[in-house]
């Protein structure tokens, strides 16, 4: 059943019966296998798999980057035909423009819709470069960031338009692990404020524990969901709780 955002939240992912495929060397690569995943609004999911298997895959379809061959993706119960201001995108590179200084990157969405000197506009993109700590940066280019402040503004950017939904791409994939734990706790900080549905994909058990409500593991390609485990532990969470360890032996024992 497609969510058709009953109860007045928008935010709402249905993927139905998606199977898509791409060639290789002139022959069919099947890469998602009907897979069928249902997110409410206002939660956080993680997607988790085997190297290869799809899972940027389905996100680009989420992201309405790509068709599928079969089946569909909803939103709020309207097929998604195309990407969408409502639907925010973070990479594992930042990918910033390198000419433009914090504020102007984290007010790319209002600038290419128009509105960018706007009172409200202003007002935004100042709260969420206050919100990633980068208020005493706001004038520094790219190349005078940290890979984690460049992530930072990343997500301030993504998240300046207010979009419903927040797809992650391996974000904090390519940081230390120390930045790494530091933005775990400032991505839930931000889901927590802003109330969008997050959907990340990682490679990290430990971070989709932390921060998801639902982990949904896939097989290798062409990719399935092998197991959707609900993480119903209280947050801020800590990684030697003994439910916390039980899920992350379950987790990894069907990823190796
Ligand atoms: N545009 C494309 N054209 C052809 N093949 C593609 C295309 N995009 C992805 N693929 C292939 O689809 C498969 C799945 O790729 P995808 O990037 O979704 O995997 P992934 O699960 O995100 O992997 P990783 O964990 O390494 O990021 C791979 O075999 C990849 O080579
Ligand atoms: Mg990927």
């Amino acid at each position: 059943m497609v969510n058709e955002n009953q109860h007045g939240r928008a935010g709402a992912v249905d993927v139905i019966g998606v199977t898509q495929a791409f060639r290789n060397h002139g022959k069919p690569l099947p890469v998602l296998d009907e897979v069928d995943l249902s997110v409410k609004p206002g939660t956080f999911v993680s997607l988790i798999g085997p190297s290869g298997c799809g899972k940027s895959t389905l996100l680009r379809l989420i992201a309405g980057l790509d068709m599928p061959v079969d089946g569909k993706v909803y939103v709020d119960g309207r097929i998604v035909t195309g990407p969408d201001p409502r639907r925010g995108l973070v990479f594992q590179d930042p990918t910033l423009l390198p000419w433009l200084d914090v504020e102007h990157n984290v007010g790319l969405g209002p600038t290419v819709q128009g509105h960018r000197d706007d009172d409200e506009s202003i007002r935004r993109i100042d709260e969420m470069i206050d919100m990633v700590g980068l208020d005493n940066f706001r004038h520094a280019l790219p190349s005078e960031l940290s890979g984690g402040m460049a992530q930072r503004a990343s997500l301030a950017r993504a998240l300046v338009t207010r979009p419903e939904i927040l797809l992650l791409d391996e974000p904090l994939g390519k940081l230390d692990a120390l930045t790494r734990s530091t933005l775990q706790g400032e991505l839930e900080r931000l889901w927590r404020t802003q109330g969008f549905t997050g959907i990340m994909v990682t490679h990290d058990v430990d971070e989709a524990l932390l921060l998801s409500d639902r982990v949904v593991v896939f097989s290798p390609r062409p990719a399935h969901i092998v197991a959707d485990f609900p993480v119903a532990l209280d947050r801020p969470r800590t990684q030697d709780d003994p439910q916390f360890r039980e899920l992350r032996h379950k987790i990894l024992g069907l990823l190796f």
